[in-house]
This record gives structure tokens, sequence and C-alpha cells, in this order.
């Protein structure tokens, strides 16, 4: 895969999907959003991308926001398509079948946040900082943010936020829930493979469908519990259920094949 923006390379199984535009400390312009949606259609399709990891290039930045210079002469009905277009990858992101992490090394702000709180998880390292600043611009957030950050850290925290329009470093951001774990910029990496590997011996369709009924309780107008009942019975006759179930008779390690499509 071939882009401008970002990079994008398959580590055995793990695509590492780099936001590379360190001089403007990862800015997410028009572009990198497209790319981003062109990679993750690969990761649909690709049985060989079996997780990905979103990070940031350089030590400051993992993403500091929407590219701010592409506002300027928006039309209403401009914005308001580019809010939509930024959605709709994002929910791209989180309607993954396959485990998407956000390595977070430097700054997620704004659009940065918003591209973290669409992964499945996000780990941060200690220089990390998040925040949606968008009221200071005159602004509010455009990529899902009022929404999934009131999900992960609750209602009140998350207003706090929107409205301060205050940075929180990763200290706080792990006692809000907003991070899983927080590790050296060393080390970053590594914990989130660390984390993978254990979710990668699992069944792959067991965890696709365990992250389409958690984003169920999110969803308008959908049963979440009746989307379980359907999930937990189509699992049941599946090649993972065969060899899971098959592996824990017989005493051994299950090794599961690849989501094929
Ligand atoms: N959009 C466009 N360009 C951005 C950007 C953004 N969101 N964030 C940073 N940049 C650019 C800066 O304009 C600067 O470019 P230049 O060198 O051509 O002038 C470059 O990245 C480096 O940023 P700089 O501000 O000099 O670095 P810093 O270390 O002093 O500050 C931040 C880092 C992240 C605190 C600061 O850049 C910032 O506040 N960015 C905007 C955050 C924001 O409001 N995001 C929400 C957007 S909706």
């Amino acid at each position: 895969m071939n882009f401008e923006n970002i990079l994008a390379e398959n580590d055995d199984g793990i695509l590492m999907l780099t936001i590379n535009r360190p001089d403007k400390m990862n800015a997410l312009n028009k572009k990198t959003v497209q790319e981003i949606s062109q990679a993750f259609d690969e990761v649909y399709s690709d049985p060989g991308i079996r997780a990905v990891i979103i990070t940031g290039s350089g030590p400051k930045a993992f993403v500091a926001g929407a590219d701010i210079s592409e506002f300027e002469g928006l039309s209403n009905e401009e914005a308001k398509a580019l809010s939509a277009m930024g959605q709709s990858v994002f929910n791209k992101i989180e309607n993954c079948p396959k485990p998407v992490i956000a390595a977070v090394n430097g700054f997620a702000l704004g659009g940065g946040c918003e591209l973290s709180m669409a992964c499945h998880i996000r780990i941060a390292s200690d220089n990390a900082r998040f925040g949606q600043p968008e009221v200071k611009l005159g602004l509010i957030p455009g990529y899902g943010g009022t929404q999934r950050l009131v999900q992960l850290i609750g209602k009140g925290k998350a207003l706090e936020l929107l409205m301060s329009a205050e940075m929180i470093d990763s200290a706080t951001a792990l006692n809000l829930g907003l991070v899983n774990y927080i590790t050296s910029p060393e080390e970053l990496q590594a914990k989130c493979r660390e984390l993978l590997g254990k979710i990668m011996q699992n069944s792959p369709y067991g965890v696709k469908k365990v992250i389409e009924c958690v984003n169920a309780n999110f969803e308008d107008g959908v049963d979440g519990y009746k989307k379980e009942i359907d999930a937990f019975g189509v699992c049941f006759g599946t090649e993972d259920f065969v060899e899971g179930t098959g592996a824990f008779n017989q005493k051994r390690k299950a090794s599961f094949k690849p989501l094929s499509n």
C-alpha cells in the first residue's frame, strides 16, 4: 500500500498504520482521512491483516487534530460534508472486524483524540496529551468526539473536557478510562503487540462478533441483547467453534485460521 500521508506496513499480520505528517503534528487533512479509509478497506478485505495499530510519526504527536489550514473559507454545507466524511471513516475503524489499537505517542487533540477513540483500545505513552480544543476555535468536534467521549468517560467529565478545551495527561486519561495502559515511549509498540498477541490467539470470528455486539450497545434502535443472542447462535458450527471446543476437549492449544470474507 503506497500513500502520501500515511505509512502502512504489514508486520506479521499486524498492519502498522502511521499518520506521517510530522512537520504538521500529523494533522488530518482531507487526503490523510481518505488514505486512512483506503487502508481500512484493505484491512477489511485482506485475510493477511489480522489486527491494526495506529500511531503518529515522530516523537511529539499522535495527531494534533484536523488540519486547521483547510477550514478557511468552507461554507456551512462544505463543513457538514467534511464532518460526515470524517465520521464515516472513523465509523469504519470502529466497526472494523479485526482489533484496532491506538498507540498514542504524543498529542492526541481534536480529530486526533477522536481518531484514538474510534479505535477499539487506546494505549498511551507517558508523554501523551489528550484534548478536544475545538471550542477555542469557535467549533465543536466533528468526527464523532461529542459522542464517543461520553461513551468512554461519561457525560460529566466529557462535558468538562469538551467545554473547557483543557488538555489532560496520560495519567488522567488512564484514571478516566480513556486509555487502557500507559507505557514509556520506548515500550509503547511492545505493549500494543503484547495485548494484540493475546487477542490474536483467540477466535477471529469470536473477536469480530464481540466488536459487533459491543458496538450495538451504542447504536440507536438496535437491541444489543438480541444481537448477542443471534451472534451467540451463529458461532455454533463455525470452524472456529469446532476448533476451539475441540482443542479444549483434547487438552491442546487452539489454532484458529484468519478471518476470511
Ligand atoms: N492543523 C494544522 N496544522 C497544525 C495543527 C493542526 N491541527 N496542529 C499543529 N499544526 C502545525 C503548526 O501550524 C505548525 O506548522 P508550521 O511549522 O508550518 O507553523 C506545526 O504543526 C508545529 O506546530 P507548533 O504549534 O509549532 O508546535 P508546538 O509544539 O508549539 O504546539 C500543539 C503543539 C499541538 C499544542 C499545537 O500545534 C496546537 O495547539 N495545535 C492545534 C491543536 C488543535 O486545536 N486541534 C484541533 C483542531 S480542530
